[in-house]
């Protein structure tokens, strides 16, 4: 039967008889699964896995804290943690179509994880230390949906841009691929993972890029950002977590509304709450979340987020809304 220290101590074993004492490298998303296939393989080889977490400026408020303070004290893993949040505003300057945003942001992050890795391997080579190995966090419904691949396929690369292109300068390490998510949260918690990181709700590879509906700004990505910590913030504090399979939290950048604020009449933006409950994200129907807590979140977004004067709540199931808004 099914134990989660069981399978920690036959994957370290397993991750141990691969690599060896070979060197390996593994790109963390903020994400549960790359979190997760990275603290066993470091509790495996220790120092001989080095993680690159790319810092996007897509990411929500406090993410790249929660794993290079919360995580990195829980694991130990050496990271190497690479500031591009001017680069990816520089790319997506101008861009407003989702498809495009989706493209540059994929492309984009591709580059800088590559380069982050050349320098890594140049740096292990000249150690006499040459990395031979890269952690996938590949769970066991990626294998069945990509016809249970040779165990170079990458999945998704396409849409995750967690995902990386085959990368055949390595051979890969998947210590989740016999597993399925909840099993891999009951791991990560095992192993002291934190919470917000295991716990944490499905987010797109492309995070807050496709949550602007118009172009990408620091401004927007400022304002977005409060006004979803505050959403997530009273969602969690009212205990519904497990009742929504996520909520994004959209700005309709491109949008202006008249308000009054303070002493006077504003010209501002407005938020989308758009909380859904599903079991796989192929359909999903709108949470009824209590009035309650849905005024608590409008009254904090419009007092404490300046340039939003409204709150609007999606109620379109999927299909024919899709979950996110781009
Ligand atoms: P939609 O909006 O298609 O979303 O109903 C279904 C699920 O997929 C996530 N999603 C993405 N995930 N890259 C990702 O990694 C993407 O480009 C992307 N677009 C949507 C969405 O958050 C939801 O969980």
């Amino acid at each position: 039967d099914w134990n989660s220290g069981n399978v920690i101590a036959e994957q370290v074993a397993r991750i141990q008889e691969q690599i060896g004492t070979g060197r390996v490298i593994c790109g963390l998303s903020g994400g549960v699964d790359s979190a997760v296939a990275a603290a066993l393989v470091h509790k495996a080889v220790g120092d001989q896995l080095v993680c690159i977490f790319v810092d996007h400026g897509l990411l929500r408020k406090g993410e790249r804290e929660q794993v290079e303070q919360d995580y990195v004290a829980s694991t130990g893993v050496r990271l190497v943690t690479v500031d591009a949040r001017e680069r990816f505003l520089t790319a997506l300057a101008g861009i407003s179509d989702p498809e495009h945003k989706r493209k540059v942001i994929g492309r984009e992050f591709i580059r800088t994880f590559e380069q982050a890795e050349a320098e890594l391997v140049a740096e292990a080579e000249a150690d006499g230390q040459p990395i031979r190995f890269l952690v996938q966090g590949t769970l066991y419904p990626d294998v069945v949906e990509s016809g249970g691949g040779s165990g170079t396929a990458n999945i998704k690369s396409h849409h995750n841009v967690g995902g990386l292109p085959e990368d055949l300068q390595f051979e890969l390490v998947e210590p989740l691929r016999t597993l399925f998510k909840d099993e891999v949260r009951a791991i990560g918690r095992e192993l002291g993972l934190p919470e917000v990181i295991v716990g944490r709700q499905p987010f797109p590879g492309p995070g807050l890029g496709i949550r602007i509906v118009g172009e990408v700004t620091a401004d927007r990505l400022a304002i977005l950002q409060d006004a979803d910590a505050i959403a997530r913030e009273e969602l969690t504090k009212a205990g519904l977590d497990g009742e929504i399979w996520q909520c994004p939290v959209v700005l309709l950048a491109d949008v202006r509304s008249v308000g009054v604020q303070g002493d006077g009449r504003t010209y501002g933006h407005p938020i989308v709450l758009r909380p859904v409950s599903s079991e796989d994200a192929m359909t999903a129907d709108w949470t009824r979340l209590p009035y309650d807590v849905l005024s608590r979140i409008s009254n904090r977004i419009t007092n404490e987020v300046r340039e939003v004067n409204r709150v609007v709540l999606d109620v379109t199931s999927k299909p024919p809304g899709t979950i996110e808004w781009e």
